[in-house]
């Protein structure tokens, strides 16, 4: 065998510090407002939410924040995780690009998600925190953190996505054996949810409810309970940093360096820990990398969004951020990539793109579970949906070069397995898989109920 498939680190490469994008963005973040002041928040109004610690990270502008000793000994039960050349799907596209991708799904909950979650959790205990709330939409962030509370003996409540509760049984199941209690939102547990339900009673939920959910119930326990975040907020696209540190270790060992960079954004996680480390060489070393975040065409908040400040959350409680925004009383369509179906985007991401750093793409439900079979089928892993849509854009990248001849290098980031999402496969092989188109009216609807903050 000449040909070198899979670029391994031992345990002793588990990066030691994250990358905090902060300290070199073009220009600073605008500031967080709180809802109910609308004035600039102050790291006090976040305390009913998180512990100190988390919070300073949210507003430091250091570069490197080192990682304490128990994450990263929590890290090394899955990471450093493997940088694999997808060679057979390169054969079956008959392209002469480089394919390389970052497979975060070997964590024992199969996403990238863990990477912040076992931080979180490791804050929260270290600042004798008891028990957490959550959101999740499609079960693995949830999976994330019930894992991460459990190892530092914290009880979790999980509040997930109706569609998801339904389409995804075997995801609630998975918190549960890990000890979270798990609640379909919107619930009759919050007033948020209440509200909802009032208005709709057949609502099939959002990520946007299900953190009004989590957030009310957190900020409403008297203390006793803190709220942990999946993806948007800085420290969280911190904590996945380890993700871009270790593939630029990787690629070095395969002699390359990526042309392009490609990720799926729901609120911007795994493609920010991919992407960030590689934009601070894209600014210090002025290199060209063209880094492409992809999103569903059912709920394009890059591509068809606003750059404006929203609420974080549906029911106007969480803080209000400059962001790429479809509105937050937006509902997306149902579909499987529960994990992408957030009506805004990471703060840092937007404003990356808002500069031209990187770029956004949106891509059908059903060309991207096409590319999700045609990988499944050539590199043998069933891709979790929402990274599907990395994959889409990947094939169409590979594509371009077939046509041109040009040797690219593209990297991308699996950001996880589908094992869980057998009925998205399961709807797409028996072609009951819907498109959706975009939904201008609803969109045009929602950006009415932007908050005033002139
Ligand atoms: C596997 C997977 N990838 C991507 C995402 C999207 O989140 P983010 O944009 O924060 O990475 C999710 C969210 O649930 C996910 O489960």
């Amino acid at each position: 065998m000449s040909k070198q498939t899979k670029y391994l680190l031992d345990d002793s490469r588990i990066p030691e510090a994250w990358y905090n994008i902060n300290a070199d963005l073009p220009v600073p973040l605008d500031p967080v407002l709180n809802p109910g002041t609308m004035q600039p928040a102050t790291p006090d109004d976040f305390a009913p939410l998180f512990p100190m610690s988390l919070i300073l990270q949210e507003v430091s502008s250091e570069r490197w924040i080192e990682i304490p000793e128990p994450v990263r000994e929590v890290y090394s039960l899955w990471r450093p995780t493997p940088l694999i050349r997808a060679r057979r799907l390169e054969a079956v596209l008959d392209t002469p690009a480089h394919i390389y991708y970052k497979y975060e799904g070997v964590s024992p909950v199969g996403s990238h998600k863990p990477n912040t979650a076992v931080a979180q959790a490791f804050y929260n205990k270290d600042a004798g925190i008891k028990a957490m709330t959550t959101e999740t939409g499609a079960g693995q962030w949830g999976s994330a953190l019930a894992f991460a509370c459990n190892l530092f003996d914290i009880d979790l409540e999980v509040y997930m996505v109706k569609v998801s509760y339904q389409q995804k049984p075997y995801r609630r199941i998975m918190m549960e054996t890990y000890g979270a209690e798990v609640y379909a939102s919107p619930s009759e547990r919050t007033h948020s949810g209440k509200g909802i339900l009032a208005q709709d009673p057949d609502s099939s939920g959002s990520l946007g409810i299900a953190i009004s959910e989590a957030v009310e119930a957190a900020a409403t326990s008297g203390g006793s309970k803190k709220y942990g975040i999946g993806s948007v907020l800085n420290h969280v696209l911190l904590h996945q940093t380890v993700i871009g540190q270790e593939a630029i270790e990787q690629m070095e060992m395969a002699g390359e360096y990526p042309d392009i960079l490609v990720g799926c954004a729901g609120g911007g996680s795994n493609f920010a820990g991919l992407s960030y480390p590689f934009i601070h060489h894209k600014i210090t070393k002025d290199l060209d990398t063209r880094i492409i975040a992809v999103e569903p065409a059912a709920c394009p908040t890059l591509t068809k969004g606003k750059f404006t400040y929203d609420f974080g959350d549906t029911a106007a409680v969480a803080p209000v951020v400059k962001m790429y925004t479809l509105g937050h009383t937006f509902v997306p369509a149902g579909i499987h990539a529960g994990g992408l179906r957030y009506h805004g985007m990471s703060p840092s991401l937007s404003a990356l793109v808002e500069h031209g750093l990187m770029e956004a793409l949106a891509v059908g439900q059903l060309a991207t579970f096409d590319a999700a079979v045609q990988f499944a089928k050539s590199e043998g892993i069933i891709a979790a949906p929402e990274s599907a849509h990395a994959i889409k854009v990947v094939v169409d990248e590979a594509l371009k070069c077939k046509e041109s001849g040009e040797e690219k290098v593209i990297l991308f980031n699996l950001s996880g397995h589908g094992h869980f999402d057998m009925t998205a496969y399961q709807a797409y092989l028996g072609g009951e898989l819907e498109d959706y188109a975009y939904p201008a009216e609803a969109v045009a609807e929602a950006m009415t109920h932007l908050p005033d903050v002139s």
